[in-house]
């Protein structure tokens, strides 16, 4: 396994991160008996950053990653997110919630301690002021390590940000966004500021949900249990473009005689980023730690990137 240093921070990373969003018991989900070997396969490989949110199935998925983790957990950088949506009136960005959360959260994981806490989401019409506070007082208090902030937009991370400073001298460790290689908007903002500012960037879906996996053909319906059950994805991706990126995406990878899946991961980590990795199944982990060792050219990067089109901005999975 290769590590990373975290940004700023002196955390020492794996350079992919095991993404919990998967673990429960919905339909395209890892059962809970398949979500602990996965996870403890990860450890095994030296996987040592997993990351989680307190929305993923009901709190679920935070529950199994604390009964798994058990044995492990000095070792390892966890994440987990508060912030997402309570109900269908109700967004978490009041102390109460927060605190109520962090709370709910520090018990499923079964630690006294979170590495990196993230805000899952934010918008426009809450008081930035509060909200940063309240993230303030989790690092004060023992209870999170460094904050993390998610699905913000470039200008919504500077403004964030620079409350943060100014306010709290605190300052956003890393950033977890949408990005892969059919999904790049990140770049004009949000990715240059995170370099400027010492932020780690940590993009999820690097795989874009699977749609990067070899298993989608222009054409055809394209029908699977993830696209029913994750609605956001036939909203996302399945443009002419991103299927004259996934060509050279299976093109690169036939060529280097590599999976399809593992060349779309192998992109993001050539950018220099820590990706959040999905995976539903075990063998998948494989796939993933062999990507480390695929290395792309300028020309192959480039041949990737030249058919990317802007995208329409479809918002993250928090809440929205
Ligand atoms: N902050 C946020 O709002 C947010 C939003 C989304 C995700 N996330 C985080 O990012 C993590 C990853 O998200 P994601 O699930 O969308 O990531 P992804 O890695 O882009 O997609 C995972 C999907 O790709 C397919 N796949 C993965 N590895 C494969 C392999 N080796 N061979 C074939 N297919 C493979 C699987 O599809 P099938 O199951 O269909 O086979 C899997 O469900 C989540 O667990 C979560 O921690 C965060």
């Amino acid at each position: 396994m290769e590590y990373t240093k975290l940004g700023y921070t002196d955390l020492k990373v794996s350079r992919l991160c095991l993404g919990g969003m998967s673990f429960g018991s919905s339909k395209w989900m890892a059962d809970p008996e398949t979500s602990g070997k996965i996870i403890k396969k990860a450890i095994d490989y030296g996987i040592n950053f997993i990351d989680t949110a307190n929305i993923y199935s009901s709190g679920e998925s935070e529950k199994i990653i604390g009964e798994a983790i058990t044995g492990y957990r000095p070792q390892l950088v966890l994440s987990t997110k508060g912030g997402g949506k309570v109900n269908d009136f109700t967004q978490g960005f009041s102390r109460a919630i927060l605190f109520n959360e962090m709370k709910n959260s520090l018990k499923n994981l079964r630690t006294d301690y979170i590495d990196i806490y993230f805000l899952h989401t934010i918008f426009d019409n809450v008081d930035f002021r509060d909200t940063v506070h309240t993230l303030s007082s989790f690092i004060s208090s023992g209870k999170a390590g460094y904050i993390g902030l998610s699905n913000f937009m470039g200008y919504q991370l500077a403004e964030f940000s620079t409350i943060m400073e100014m306010q709290e001298n605190i300052k956003p460790a890393i950033l977890q966004n949408h990005y892969n290689a059919v999904y790049r908007e990140d770049e004009r903002d949000a990715i240059p500021f995170c370099e400027k500012h010492g932020i780690a960037y940590s993009p999820f879906s690097p795989i874009a949900a699977g749609f990067l996996s070899g298993k989608y053909k222009r054409g055809l319906e394209n029908e699977t249990v993830r696209t029913k059950t994750y609605p956001v994805m036939k909203e996302r991706y399945f443009s002419d473009s991103d299927f004259d990126i996934l060509e050279s995406v299976e093109d690169i990878a036939k060529k280097k005689g590599v999976k399809v899946p593992q060349l779309a991961l192998a992109y993001v980590l050539n950018k220099g980023f820590i990706p959040v990795i999905g995976a539903t199944k075990p063998e998948y982990l494989e796939d993933d730690i062999a990507a480390l060792d695929v290395k792309l050219d300028r020309e192959e990067m480039e041949a990737i990137d030249r058919n990317y089109k802007p995208h329409k901005i479809v918002k993250g999975t928090a809440g929205y």
